[in-house]
C-alpha cells in the first residue's frame, strides 16, 4: 500500500523544500521535488497543503509508570503514547532501572514486560544503572548485544537511590569509552543538596520554592563539570547530560566542548517556558505541581534566554521532555506539605513539538533546528538509525504540521492521564493535524486511530558519537 503525502512543504534537519513524500507500506520510498512527482501514481494522497512535512518527533527522555517507590508516574505506556503521538512524538526512549544490588539483566526484562504489548508508537529504552558494581557494568555491557541498548543512565543526585559517586562514575565512563555506550548522565551534587534540603527543613522552610532553592544552578554546573572531566578521564567516553537546567551548567557544557568533551546536552521544554517566581511561587498546592529536578530556575536571571541561545548554537542538541507526570492531590501532595516528599517530575510529553515550535516563531531558532532538536539530533544520538529523518528507506513517521493552527494547553483536553497542566492556557502558534507512524496514519485532526500495541521495541545501535 502506498501512500504520497503532496503539496506540502517537506522540514528536515538540513533543509526544506516544497515536495512530495512517497510511503510505500512502512517505510519512506522517495521525496520528490514537486513538479517531479511522477504523475498516475498507485497510491492514497494526503493533501498538506500549508503544512510542515517533518520527521516524526523522537522523546528520548520520558518516564511513563515509574516506580518511584510510593508510587507511580500517571501516565501509563499505553496513555503515555496516545498522548505524544497527539502531540507528534512517534517514538519515546524510556528507562529500564537497576538499583543498588539488583541484577541490571531482570530489571531490563521486568520494564520491558511493563511496556510490551502497550505503546500506540515505536518506543526503547535506557538502562539506569542505580548500583554501578562489577556485575552491573557486565550486563549493562551486554546488553548492546542481546537488546539493542546503547545507553545507560547515571545520577550524580539522589544519595542512597540511584546515585552513583565519583569511582562509580569513572567505571562506567570507562566502560562507556570501550563499547561507545553513550552515558546519560543526571548531574546534580546531591550530597551537598542533601545538606541544603535538611537545613531548609530544620528551618522551617518547606514550601516548593524552597525545592529549587535548595538545588542550585552552581551545584549542577559543578556536577557537569565534574561529569565532564570523568569522561576525558575515562578517554573520551560519549556523555549526555539530561535536562540541563541553568546558564552556569550551560557554561560547562560550552567549556568542555572547547576542551574537546565527548559531550552532548539536552534541555526540556519547561526550562524554556517555565520559571522558578511564577510556577514554584505560588506556593501551596499549585506550587508542588512544578516541584522537578533539575528545579526551574528564576526569570530575573538569564537561564530562558541562554537555553534558547544554546539551542540555537548547538550547545544543547536535543530537547527532550523528561516527561514524568503526576496528579496533583493523589500524588504530588499525598505524602506531606513539604517540598522535600513531594514526587519529582511535570509532564509535557503531548506538547513538546507545539512548545519548542514557539522559539521558531519568536525567532530563537530555524524551522530546521526545531526538526533537528525535536528529531534528527534525538535519532542519531541514540542509534535509531531509522527515525528522524526523511530519507528513502526510513521508517515513515512523518508529522503534517499546521503553522497557522493554534494550540491551547488544558489539562480538559489534552491526553495525558494527569490532572493538571503545568502549561495550563497557553495559547501556542501551530498545531498537529497528521500523524503517520510506519506508514499508519495514527493521528488525524485529533482523532486517533491506533492500537495499543502497534508500537514496536526498538532496538538501537552504538553511534559513532566523536564531536
Ligand atoms: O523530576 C524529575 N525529573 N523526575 C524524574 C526523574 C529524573 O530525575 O529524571
Ligand atoms: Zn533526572
Ligand atoms: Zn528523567
Amino acid at each position: 500500500m502506498r501512500t504520497l503525502i503532496t503539496n506540502g512543504t517537506v522540514v528536515t534537519a538540513t533543509h526544506r523544500r516544497d515536495a512530495d513524500v512517497l510511503v510505500d507500506g512502512e517505510r519512506i520510498e522517495a521525496v520528490f521535488d514537486r513538479g517531479q512527482t511522477p504523475v498516475g501514481l498507485d497510491a492514497k494522497v494526503i493533501d498538506a497543503t500549508d503544512c510542515f512535512v517533518i520527521p516524526g518527533g523522537v522523546d528520548a527522555h520520558v518516564h511513563m509508570q515509574l516506580d518511584t517507590g510510593a508510587t507511580r508516574s500517571s501516565d501509563t505506556f499505553e496513555t503515555g503514547s496516545i498522548a505524544a503521538a497527539h502531540g507528534g512524538t512517534t517514538t519515546i526512549v524510556d528507562f529500564a532501572e537497576q538499583r543498588a544490588g539488583g541484577n541490571v539483566l531482570k530489571s531490563f526484562a521486568a520494564r520491558f514486560a511493563e511496556a510490551d504489548g502497550q505503546c500506540v508508537i515505536d518506543w526503547s529504552f535506557h538502562q539506569v544503572l542505580g548500583g554501578v558494581d562489577t556485575q552491573a557494568l557486565i550486563d549493562a555491557r551486554s546488553l548492546v548485544e542481546r537488546e539493542g541498548v546503547s545507553s545507560i543512565k547515571l545520577f550524580m543526585a539522589y544519595p542512597g537511590r540511584l546515585y552513583s559517586d565519583d569511582g562509580q562514575m569513572l567505571r562506567a565512563l570507562q566502560m562507556c569509552a570501550e563499547t561507545g555506550m553513550m552515558a546519560m548522565v543526571h548531574a546534580e551534587n546531591g550530597l551537598a543538596i542533601d545538606v541544603l534540603i535538611e537545613q531548609a527543613i530544620a528551618a522551617g522552610n518547606s514550601d516548593p520554592i524552597h525545592h529549587s532553592l535548595t538545588r542550585p544552578a552552581a551545584l549542577e554546573a559543578e556536577a557537569v563539570h565534574r561529569a565532564g572531566v570523568l569522561s576525558r578521564v575515562a578517554g573520551g567516553a560519549p556523555l549526555y547530560i539530561v535536562h540541563l537546567s541553568s546558564s552556569e551548567a550551560l557554561a560547562e557544557v560550552r567549556q568542555a566542548r572547547a576542551r574537546g568533551t565527548n559531550i552532548f546536552a539536552e534541555t526540556c521544554p519547561q526550562y524554556l517556558h517555565l520559571s522558578l517566581e511564577d510556577h514554584l511561587g505560588k506556593g501551596w498546592p499549585e506550587g508542588a505541581a512544578y516541584i522537578a529536578s533539575t528545579p526551574l530556575r528564576s526569570k530575573h536571571e538569564d537561564h530562558r534566554d541562554d537555553l534558547w541561545k544554546g539551542l540555537r548554537e548547538d550547545e544543547l542538541a536535543v530537547v527532550s521532555t523528561d516527561h514524568c507526570p503526576f496528579c496533583l492531590r493523589e500524588q504530588k501532595l499525598a505524602f506531606g506539605d513539604s517540598f522535600n516528599v513531594v514526587p519529582n517530575g511535570i509532564g509535557g510529553v503531548e506538547h513538546r513539538m507545539d512548545l519548542i515550535y514557539q522559539g521558531v516563531t519568536s525567532g530563537e531558532i530555524s524551522l530546521e533546528r526545531w526538526v533537528e532538536v525535536c528529531s534528527a539530533a534525538p535519532a542519531r544520538l541514540f542509534g535509531l538509525d531509522n527515525k528522524g529523518r526523511l530519507d528513502p528507506g526510513c521508517d515513515a513517521d512523518i508529522v503534517m504540521y499546521d503553522p497557522s493552527a493554534t494550540t491551547t494547553i488544558s489539562a480538559t483536553t489534552h491526553h495525558m492521564k494527569l490532572d493538571h497542566s503545568a502549561y495550563e492556557g497557553m495559547v501556542l502558534q501551530g498545531g498537529v493535524r497528521t500523524v503517520m507512524s510506519r506508514g499508519d496514519v495514527i493521528v488525524d485532526r485529533g482523532v486517533l486511530n491506533a492500537r495499543a500495541g502497534r508500537g514496536r521495541f526498538l532496538r538501537r545501535s552504538v553511534p559513532a558519537l566523536i564531536r
